[in-house]
């Protein structure tokens, strides 16, 4: 139980296997429903389909109530801040905000501040992206079997990648043992604290049981980077020439969306390797898990109090 779902880091393995767990147990059976005046809000400040349409699934399979801010269309636009909007939206019992932003501290902060509701990162900037890690978790884990002796190469724009970020601290969480990061150098964050870097490609996939790719993120690009579409197809995508190199069981994995024939070939996200969807259809179960921890967290709160 947890109030917030800021990072992966403040979660312990066992608070992890817990979540998968759960998840999982949702995935056979749906749980009790909690009463629908618990409210979540969906607040997007960055585009998503995936885990702004998985949240939403979640809350309503769970018999919440969901109220998706259509930010480009509320009172942001005349100048709003943030913490003004959250302050509202809690003043009409609005509980549990589910929020994505482009700053990498605006979540941890409002959480600061409002300390009688609950916060979810949903994406924070190039940071961190903690329920997708869990989803990619939680797939490798029912694929796999265990996350002991694994290999694992993630592949593409790692530097811009909050996927990347979170899923690196949640492998070595796990104890994965073998973690390549793969990219050519202008796409290799300036310090490596997890991880090995191998720029080759083939040296990469060599054997290994998971390939997770990444998009190219030419949004968080700065002026200073010069990048060459062709270059990188020719060098870094995932094709099926290239993930014969890996374990023949080897998984392929991607958090979407996906740059069909940049980053991955078509054959490869329509084939018999790829996990996409398994991954997509992974985040309802684990949303309803973060979310059921959260409400049961608030809820001993207040039968503390
Ligand atoms: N993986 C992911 O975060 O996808 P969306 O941007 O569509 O939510």
């Amino acid at each position: 139980m947890f109030r917030n779902l800021i990072e992966i880091s403040q979660l312990s393995k066992d608070d992890v296997f817990s979540l998968l767990n759960l998840a999982n147990e949702y995935r056979i059976k749906m749980p009790r429903r909690f009463p629908d005046d618990i409210v979540v809000a969906n607040l997007f400040y960055e585009d998503s389909t995936r885990t702004r349409v998985s949240f939403e699934l979640a809350a309503k399979k769970l018999g919440l109530t969901v109220i998706n801010l259509d930010i480009d269309k509320s009172s942001a636009n005349k100048g709003e801040t943030i913490e003004d909007t959250v302050a509202n939206l809690e003043a009409m019992g609005i509980s549990i905000f589910v929020i994505r932003h482009s700053k990498r501290d605006v979540i941890e902060n409002l959480a600061d501040t409002f300390k009688y509701v609950s916060f979810i990162n949903a994406g924070s900037g190039a940071h961190a992206h903690p329920t997708q890690c869990l989803l990619d978790l939680l797939t490798i884990l029912q694929f796999k079997g265990s996350f002991n002796n694994l290999s694992v190469a993630i592949v593409g724009d790692i530097k811009h990648s909050r996927v990347a970020n979170s899923l690196l601290h949640g492998l070595k969480l796990m104890d994965v043992a073998d973690i390549r990061l793969c990219s050519p150098k202008e796409f290799m964050p300036s310090k490596l604290p997890i991880g090995t870097y191998v720029e080759d490609i083939n040296s990469a996939l060599k054997d290994v049981d998971v390939i997770v790719t990444l998009r190219v993120q030419r949004e968080r690009f700065d002026d200073s980077l010069t990048f060459s579409l062709n270059a990188y197809r020719t060098h870094y995508r995932i094709d099926d020439e290239r993930i014969k190199l890996a374990k023949p069981n080897v998984i392929v994995m991607h958090p979407g969306p996906m740059n069909r024939g940049v980053e991955i070939a078509s054959s490869v996200a329509d084939g018999d390797k790829q996990c996409i969807f398994r991954q997509v259809d992974n985040g309802v179960f684990v949303r309803m898990a973060i979310l059921s921890s959260v409400i049961n967290f608030q809820q001993k709160l207040v039968s503390a109090t």
